[in-house]
């Protein structure tokens, strides 16, 4: 049983327009787990630790500016190859470039108001998962395990 964890988030303005419902309920129905979730305001310091290989960015600066400018969803899901999964789920990075069907896809249209984080690799999922969890997430059983995976 694979257990590979991401982490996703839904940026303020996910929040803001009520698509949290909707965006776990993608993630749930596909068979991941929810290991963790909370809702908190960013910090700025927080923000540019998370967003820091983009410094050097012409955008950096609104980006931040962005993911501080409400609440966040943070959460941390589990299952068989869930962090290229979820970046397929949530859609190209651009929304004007994301399928149908994905969450960027459906849900927006501009790239800085792109709905939802998702962490690009399994390395930088468990980096991110530290710095968004470092109260660490759940470890339960769950039952629906062998309905999921032979
Ligand atoms: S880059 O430039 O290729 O390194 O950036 P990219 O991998 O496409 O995106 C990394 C994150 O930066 C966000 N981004 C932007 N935000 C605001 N404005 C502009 N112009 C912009 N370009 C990229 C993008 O949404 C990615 O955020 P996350 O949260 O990781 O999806």
């Amino acid at each position: 049983m694979a257990t590979e964890q991401t982490y996703i988030m839904i940026k303020p303005d996910g929040v803001q327009r009520g698509l949290v419902g909707q965006i776990i309920q993608r993630f749930e129905q596909k068979g991941f787990f929810l290991r963790g979730m909370k809702m908190m305001q960013v910090e700025k310091s927080h923000a540019e630790k998370h967003y820091a290989d983009l410094s050097s960015k012409p955008f950096f600066g609104d980006l931040v500016d962005y993911m501080c400018s409400g609440p966040v969803v943070c959460m941390v899901w589990e299952g068989k190859e869930v962090v290229k999964t979820g970046r397929k789920i949530i859609g190209a990075t651009n929304p004007l470039a994301s399928e149908p069907g994905t969450i960027r896809g459906d849900f927006c249209i501009e790239l800085g108001r792109n709905v939802i984080h998702g962490s690009d690799a399994v390395e930088s999922a468990q980096h991110e998962i530290g710095l968004w969890f470092p109260e660490g997430v759940t470890n339960y059983e769950h039952t629906a395990k062998a309905w999921i995976y032979e």
